[in-house]
């Protein structure tokens, strides 16, 4: 599998860096995943525009132009022995001589790049959907960065691992912030509901996909903080994320989502809002070709 460091593209297997890199000792950089469709990344600027967002949001120095990250990722594209990948982007603050939490003067960023097979939802959760558990949002201030400092993230994911599910859905304050690795939409009375994007939650490429999409089809939306009760009382859940794309939540915390003969089941939304995403990606990926 070929890899990007520091200006090489190079085999996985042989990318190597320092333990003094700043990533390893501080987890200080930024990172994005990109996925792609038939070798076509999707939403590619808008990544790379995030990106550059983390990056000023940390005062690192963007070491590339999105032209010249656009070369890099079309480059790890083509050599992939696979169609549909998951394409990942990290900078660090780099390796100093010292370990010292203040910036380093005059080191310069470690830029890493790999590709992977796209790993998309199984046909049985597309089916089914997926079981979540929630837990307290413990993270820090500043989750509308993609940090690669991810140690909380990592312990909800592994909390829903335990449990044998999918997803650990986060509350901060009585009020729904994200996934894990996601964004979670609620669906009340036919309106789909989003949590606003502000410091507690990471602004999904996905989730301003799916607000587009609402607004593109007339599925009426409202953008506010969500309570714990609405979470606990909503017809449906989904979570969205550049890998598991539109995905059914059925289960909460062992509890069905939803009520009646639908229970526990997709909802009628979910399905919609899957197929629109498909249709418009399928749609972005022909024009590319054009
Ligand atoms: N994660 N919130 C968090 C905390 C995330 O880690 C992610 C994505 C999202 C969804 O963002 P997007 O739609 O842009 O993928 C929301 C990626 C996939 C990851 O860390 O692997």
């Amino acid at each position: 599998m070929t890899a990007f460091l520091n200006g090489q593209y190079l085999p996985l297997a042989e990318a190597k860096i320092s333990p003094l890199d700043r990533g390893f000792l501080f987890g200080d950089g930024g990172y994005e995943v990109i996925p792609v469709y038939s070798r076509r990344p999707f939403r590619l600027d808008e990544h790379l525009r995030r990106l550059q967002t983390t990056l000023d949001g940390i005062r690192l120095p963007n070491p590339h132009s999105a032209a010249e990250w656009k070369d890099i990722v079309l480059h790890l594209v083509a050599r992939a022995d696979f169609e549909d990948q998951s394409v990942y982007i990290e900078v660090t603050r780099g390796a100093d001589t010292k370990r010292d939490q203040a910036f380093p003067v005059g080191v310069a960023p470690t830029v890493f790049a790999f590709t992977s097979p796209l790993s998309t939802p199984t046909p049985a959760q597309r089916e089914s959907g997926i079981a979540v558990i929630s837990a307290a949002d413990i993270r820090w201030g500043r989750c509308d960065l993609k940090a690669v400092a991810l140690l909380a993230n990592v312990l909800m994911r592994q909390m829903a691992v335990d449990a044998g599910c999918a997803e650990t859905i986060m509350l901060r304050d009585g009020y729904l912030t994200e996934g894990a690795a996601s964004n979670i939409f609620v669906v009340q009375d036919g309106i789909l509901l989003a949590p606003p994007k502000d410091h507690r939650m990471l602004p999904g490429i996905t989730y301003d996909v799916v607000l587009e999409l609402a607004a593109r089809h007339g599925m009426p939306y409202e953008v506010r903080p969500i309570a714990e009760s609405e979470l606990r009382a909503a017809d449906e859940l989904w979570m969205t994320s550049s890998t598991r794309e539109v995905l059914a939540i059925t289960t909460l915390d062992g509890e069905p989502v939803g009520k009646g003969t639908e229970a526990g089941k997709p909802g009628p939304m979910s399905r919609r809002m899957y197929d629109w995403y498909c249709a418009f990606r399928d749609e972005v990926m022909r024009r590319a070709d054009a």
